[in-house]
């Protein structure tokens, strides 16, 4: 029997297309920067974001720690939604291998707003007290966009307190595409951010981190640190590049779809049809 698997985005598989670009990779070492196609897609993602430069890390989970790691880590905090994902399913990473302590903000859908952030900021000085190092949002939460006005707050109060902005963007291409807004529009509110190429862009795993060059070549050796010099990891990176390059616009797909779901459980029947 053919069924559908609706539990998670992560459930995607590469289509045979996808998998012709990974079998005709060209790879090299990556370690020594000699992948063609880890280059060619870390190039990539920082022109999509427009950020200076990415790094080629094997999950979103990684990239988030990187980044909470190198800008924040021991003796500060990040301020963050309660239902983000680097409290509720990152198995505390932040707080034991990052050694940064999350401050949760509770809000009805997780999306903040610069008010929410500014009691809680501390600034370094207080002498028993750890100091706000990043303000972390992440986009889409649960389903939800940012609202740009609040990114473009949330960035000018964090550059106020001399802080970072963070932005789990692991559901970032869904965020631009369903609010028809471009990538690039939305990151220049943070200073780094993740993206998952293994999720509604289909690859079978990667995400990106992308920031400015000292903080990529801080993440790369901090990445190393965790073990995940990846080697000829080009065959991953293809799959990558082949996602940003085909897979983007067809989330408009997923999207229709998942709402055709929700008006079929919501109200009983299918105001639309989406084809194949
Ligand atoms: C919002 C969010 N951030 C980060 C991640 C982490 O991604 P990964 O599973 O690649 O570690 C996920 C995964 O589902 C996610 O939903």
């Amino acid at each position: 029997m053919k069924y559908i698997d609706l539990r998670s985005d992560t459930i995607t598989k590469p289509t045979k297309e996808m998998r012709k670009a990974i079998y005709e990779a060209e790879v090299g070492d990556d370690v020594y920067r000699e992948d063609p196609s880890v280059n060619k897609l870390e190039c990539l993602a920082a022109e999509i974001t427009n950020k200076e430069a990415s790094l080629f890390v094997p999950s979103g989970s990684m990239g988030n720690l990187l980044s909470l790691w190198i800008n924040g880590g021991a003796t500060t905090e990040v301020i963050c939604a309660s239902n983000s994902h680097i409290i509720q399913h990152e198995i505390g990473a932040c707080s034991s291998i990052a050694s940064i302590l999350p401050i949760s903000i509770n809000s009805k859908k997780g999306i903040l707003k610069a008010q929410d952030f500014e009691p809680l900021i501390k600034q370094s000085g207080i002498y028993d007290m750890a100091r706000t190092s990043i303000l972390e949002v992440e986009n889409t939460i649960g389903g939800s966009i940012y609202p740009i006005s609040n990114l473009k707050e949330i960035k000018a109060l964090a550059e106020k307190n001399n802080l970072k902005v963070h932005m789990d963007g692991a559901r970032l291409l869904n965020a631009s595409v369903a609010s028809k807004t471009k990538v690039n529009i939305i990151t220049q509110y943070c200073d780094t951010v993740t993206f998952c190429l293994s999720k509604g862009l289909g690859a079978p795993m990667g995400s990106m981190l992308c920031g400015t060059k000292d903080f990529i070549n801080e993440a790369r050796r901090y990445r190393k640190m965790l073990g995940s010099g990846m080697r000829q990891i080009g065959l991953m990176a293809a799959a990558g590049i082949f996602a940003l390059n085909n897979n983007i616009e067809r989330l408009e797909i997923d999207h229709l779809r998942a709402k055709e779901i929700a008006n079929v459980l919501n109200n009983g029947y299918s105001t639309f049809s989406v084809g194949k």
